[in-house]
């Protein structure tokens, strides 16, 4: 365990031993244990050196316990890093589907030429203790021809009897692709179709998940080559869903607003609840983690619920504050408007605004919502005592807002307008317990302090 524990969080998965995480893969609750698998990269907390899946388990999601990291780049069908990949649970039997990739020796710009992306099988009958030798089901030339060597992040589902697989793709011509394949079995794949925008929306779309939610499709998927427009797209890579109507992609929603957040990944639970969890960080990103100055960087989000709601004659997806953080909840505090909370590590603010404009504070990141432009704005001051580690202002169109949820885990703020119809998401850096202050004559509400 990471021993200054300054930023380490309480109730989310992080790799805490040191190193690095990102993606969430291989999602899944077996006999009502939930298994949460990431990529991993213990050797440094700057995320070079190995990618292995760190693997992590739960009861009630928010208590983790670390198993370690159970599969490790070792074999030549995944040498360069076990990548991201999802899991299918048949008969208590987990299988795993992952990218092997492999970097050929010699001059190669490992874009056209010089990379294997083998889709890996391996099968667990312990939970995720002990695998099956590795098993590539698909090898680059299985895929389309006019697929790059950028392809990779298998999410398999099983529907009427059959077996489905996306994966995530870079053409040749540089434009985001996503390819659907078909299975009888699990290891003989065929291509089925590909989902695309007709002009390119990104060259790479990294991370897919093909789902129904609410009688809709959906395609997520995490987008690069996206340039900024206004108040959209304002990270380096995106992270969104298209609804998919008669196989035609439409309507790309980003799912969060915040700084920090890429490559989610969803599964159906036990209760047949759709989770959706996501990666509290990105790639290339030009915000620091302070907490690679103590051994490791990068978490996961918690667990959200997804469901649908319509919106300006759309569909679109909300995802709803995980309801198990009741679970955690302590002692209540009222909010006094216009005064400061108590002094807070984690909580979890629970406010209604009966109308107006509202602003809400923590250290100097701030929540500032315009009721006239329908308009939220998550800023950070970067003055004095500063958590956002250089982190500036994203902003959202929102409509009324009558709920906000804002949960703080030490170093992380997940903030749910609307019941979760627009989230903001970023990592933040208290050097201590802050209060809450709040600013708006129709807030209302209370603050938990959150135990675990
Ligand atoms: C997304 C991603 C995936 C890849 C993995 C490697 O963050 O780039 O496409 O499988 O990370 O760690």
């Amino acid at each position: 365990m990471i021993t200054d524990s300054k930023w380490n969080p309480k109730f989310h998965v992080f790799p805490q031993n040191g190193g690095w995480a990102n993606d969430p893969n291989g999602l899944c609750q077996i006999n009502g244990l939930y298994h949460v698998f990431y990529q991993y990269r213990p050797d440094a907390a700057d995320g070079s050196g190995r990618v292995f899946w760190g693997h992590s388990v739960s009861e009630d999601l928010l208590h983790w316990e670390f198993k370690g990291a159970p599969i490790a780049p070792d074999t030549d069908l995944d040498k360069n890093g076990a990548y991201s990949g999802s899991a299918l649970v048949e008969n208590g039997v987990m299988k795993l589907f992952y990218t092997g990739n492999v970097k050929l020796p010699g001059d190669y710009d490992y874009t056209t030429a010089g990379r294997l992306s083998n889709t890996i099988l391996v099968e667990s009958r312990d939970g995720g203790a002990t695998f099956t030798p590795k098993k590539a089901v698909m090898t680059n030339a299985d895929y389309p021809a006019d697929i790059s060597c950028h392809i990779r992040d298998p999410k398999v589902w099983k529907e009427d009897g059959k077996y489905y697989m996306v994966l995530g793709a870079r053409t040749k011509a540089d434009k985001g692709e996503v390819i659907l394949f078909s299975s009888n079995d699990t290891e003989h794949w065929k291509t089925e179709k590909v989902l695309t925008t007709k002009d390119p929306f990104g060259y790479m779309w990294e991370c897919p998940d093909l789902f129904m939610l609410g009688g809709r499709k959906f395609l997520s998927l995490c987008p690069q080559g996206v340039k900024a427009d206004g108040i959209l797209y304002n990270n380096i890579y995106q992270s969104g869903y298209f609804t998919v109507d008669n196989g035609q992609l439409q309507d790309f929603t980003e799912w969060d607003r915040g700084f920090d957040f890429y490559a989610p990944q969803s599964f159906v639970d036990e209760q047949g609840r759709r989770l959706f969890i996501g990666w509290m960080g990105m790639s290339d990103s030009p915000f620091p983690n302070p907490s690679t100055k103590v051994g490791w960087q990068h978490m996961l989000t918690l667990p959200r619920v997804l469901e649908t709601y319509e919106k300006d004659g759309k569909t679109k997806i909300a995802q709803r504050l995980l309801p198990e953080i009741g679970l955690l909840h302590g002692a209540a505090e009222e909010i006094k408007v216009g005064t400061d909370s108590r002094p807070y590590s984690c909580f979890h603010a629970e406010i209604e605004n009966a109308g107006g404009d509202f602003s809400v504070r923590f250290g100097d990141m701030e929540l500032h919502y315009s009721q006239a432009q329908g308009r939220m704005a998550l800023l950070f001051t970067n003055w004095g005592n500063s958590i956002g580690a250089g982190r500036s202002g994203r902003r959202a169109i929102v409509g009324d807002v009558h709920k906000l949820d804002i949960v703080i885990d030490v170093s992380s703020a997940e903030i749910f307008v609307n019941d979760g119809e627009e989230v903001f998401t970023t990592r933040i850096y208290p050097e201590s317990a802050l209060p809450l202050h709040t600013y708006g004559k129709g807030l209302s509400g209370r603050i938990y302090e959150l135990n675990v």
